[in-house]
C-alpha cells in the first residue's frame, strides 16, 4: 500500500485544473447499461472506484474500451449475468447503481451485502423500497440481496431523505419502466441534472430534475450517446481550501462556480480573497481568517464532502467554529488526526466539531480514513510545519487523480512511497 509522504509550511502558487466529476462518471457508466448502443464518455477522471467499476461491468459481460485517458465507450449488448461479483462490488457504493439497469435488462440482480464504510453505516432501505414500489421482489440472503422483477411499472416514491445515488438509481431506472414514475424529495445535486440530461438525450423523457420532484416516463429504448463529465465541484471546493490554509495563490481552472456558491459564500465569511471569472476561482493569500460555524447539507447547502477540507482550513482561523455534520455519523474522526498534528478540535458529539484557532499544526504519521478526510489530512500536511506520511493512499486515489503529481505542479512537496 502506498503512502504520501509531505513537507509542509510552504506556500504554494500556480494553476491546477479540475478533472471529471467522480460522482458523475461512476452513474453514467451505469446509466450505460440501459442504452441499446455504444456510450461514449469523454473527461472521466482516472480514479480507482472508476477503475473498480470497470472491472465490475467487466465481470458482467459490459464491453468497455478505453480509446485514449478520460474517454471510455460502454457497450452493455453482451451482458451475460445479473450477478455483481462479490469481490468488487462492495468496495464501491456506485455498484448500487447497477441494480436498476439489471433488472430492466435482465429481470433479476444480486447485490453482494454492502460493507460498512468508514463514513457510516451507509444503509441502502431506501434502495429496497423504492424498488419495490417498482413492482420487485427484494430478498436479503445472508450474503447478497436479490431483486426480481417479471414486470415492473411505474410509481409514486417519497424520499425520506434525499438520497443522491438512491434519486440516481430510482431515475436512471424509471426511464425504461412503463408508465410514469414520479420521484418526491429527491436529491438535487448538479451531477443528477447532468445525469438526467444525458439520458434525455439518449431517448428518455425526464422533468423536473433539480428540484425535488423529478417526473420519469417510462419509454420502450434509450439509444447510446456520448456525454462530457462534468467538473468536479468537491475537488475545486478542496482545491479553495487548500490555497485558503496554506495562505497559497492557487488559480483553479474548468471548474462550475455556479456549482460552489455555499462553499465560496463560507471561504467569504472566512475572510479568503478570491476572484471568479468563468470557470477559474483565483484563491487569493489571505491573512486574519475569521471562524465561521458550517451545517452540511443536501445540494444545494454545505456539501458533506467539503466538511473535512473546510474543516481543515478552520483550525487556521481566529476563534471557535462549529461543524456540524448532518449526513453521515462517522464523518467526523478524522479529526482525531487533526488534533494528534496540533490542532485544538474537540469532537462534541458524533455529529458536531468544536475547532478554535489558529493553530500551529505539526507533521505526523497518519493514516487516510476516506476519500474526503484523506485528501483533508493532504491538506493539513500541506499546512503544518515538517514532515507528515499520509498512509492509506489508496482512499485518497479513488476520488482524486494523481493527485500528488498536480499538487507538484504548485510547488508542494509531497511523494508518493511505496
Ligand atoms: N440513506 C439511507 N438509506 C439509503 C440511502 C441513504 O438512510 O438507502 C441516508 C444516508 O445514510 C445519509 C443520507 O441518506 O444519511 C444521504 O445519503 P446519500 O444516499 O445521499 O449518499 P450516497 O448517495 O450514498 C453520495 C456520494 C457521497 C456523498 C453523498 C452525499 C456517490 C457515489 N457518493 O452518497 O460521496 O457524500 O452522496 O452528498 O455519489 C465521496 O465522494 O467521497 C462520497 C462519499
Amino acid at each position: 500500500m502506498s503512502s504520501f509522504v509531505i513537507t509542509g509550511g510552504k506556500r504554494l502558487s500556480g494553476e491546477i485544473g479540475v478533472s471529471g466529476a467522480k460522482n458523475a462518471a461512476l452513474k453514467f457508466m451505469a446509466a450505460a447499461l440501459l442504452a441499446d448502443g455504444p456510450v461514449e464518455l469523454r473527461n472521466v477522471p482516472e480514479i480507482e472506484d472508476i477503475h473498480r467499476l470497470v472491472e465490475i461491468l467487466r465481470e458482467i459481460g459490459v464491453s468497455v474500451k478505453q480509446s485514449l485517458p478520460h474517454q471510455y465507450t460502454i457497450d452493455a449488448a453482451a451482458l451475460r449475468t445479473s450477478e455483481l461479483p462479490s469481490a468488487l462490488a462492495p468496495k464501491i457504493r456506485a455498484s448500487l447503481l447497477l441494480i436498476g439497469p439489471l433488472l430492466v435488462r435482465l429481470g433479476r440482480a444480486t447485490l453482494p451485502r454492502p460493507g460498512g464504510c468508514a463514513i457510516g453505516k451507509r444503509p441502502i432501505d431506501f434502495f429496497e423500497h423504492g424498488f419495490r414500489k417498482l413492482g420487485a421482489l427484494v430478498s436479503e440472503g445472508e450474503d447478497a440481496h436479490v431483486f426480481k422483477a417479471k414486470k415492473l411499472k411505474g410509481t409514486t416514491f417519497v424520499f425520506p431523505l434525499p438520497s443522491v445515488t438512491g434519486t440516481e438509481a430510482m431515475m436512471m431506472t424509471a426511464t425504461r419502466v412503463p408508465g410514469t414514475t414520479t420521484l418526491v424529495n429527491a436529491a438535487m445535486e448538479p451531477e443528477i441534472v447532468a445525469l438526467a440530461e444525458f439520458l434525455n438525450q439518449c431517448g428518455a423523457r425526464i422533468s423536473g430534475v433539480g428540484t425535488s420532484v423529478i417526473s420519469i416516463e417510462g419509454v420502450a429504448r434509450l439509444s447510446g450517446g456520448e456525454a462530457t463529465m462534468i467538473p468536479d465541484r468537491i475537488e475545486a471546493g478542496s482545491f479553495a481550501a487548500l490555497a485558503a490554509a496554506t495562505g497559497s495563490d492557487i488559480t483553479i481552472i474548468g471548474c462550475n462556480p455556479a456549482h460552489l456558491d455555499v462553499p465560496l459564500l463560507t471561504l467569504e465569511k472566512v475572510g479568503v480573497r478570491f476572484d471568479v471569472a468563468g470557470d477559474h476561482i483565483r484563491i487569493k493569500p489571505s491573512r486574519n481568517l475569521q471562524a465561521v460555524n458550517i451545517t452540511t447539507h443536501e445540494y444545494p447547502g454545505f456539501p458533506t464532502d467539503l466538511q473535512a477540507p473546510f474543516t481543515v482550513l478552520l483550525t487556521q482561523a481566529h476563534g471557535v467554529s462549529r461543524i456540524h455534520e448532518t449526513i453521515f455519523e462517522g464523518r467526523l474522526y478524522y479529526t482525531e488526526s487533526l488534533k494528534q498534528m496540533g490542532a485544538n478540535v474537540v469532537l462534541a458529539n458524533q455529529h458536531t466539531a468544536v475547532v478554535e484557532g489558529p493553530a500551529k499544526l505539526r507533521g505526523k504519521t497518519l493514516e487516510s480514513p476516506d476519500i474526503r478526510a484523506g485528501l483533508a489530512l493532504v491538506i493539513a500536511a500541506l499546512t503544518a510545519k515538517g514532515k507528515s506520511t499520509i498512509a492509506n493512499a489508496y482512499q485518497i486515489d479513488r476520488g482524486y487523480e494523481r493527485i500528488e503529481e498536480r499538487l507538484r505542479t504548485l510547488g508542494a512537496d509531497i511523494a508518493r512511497l511505496g
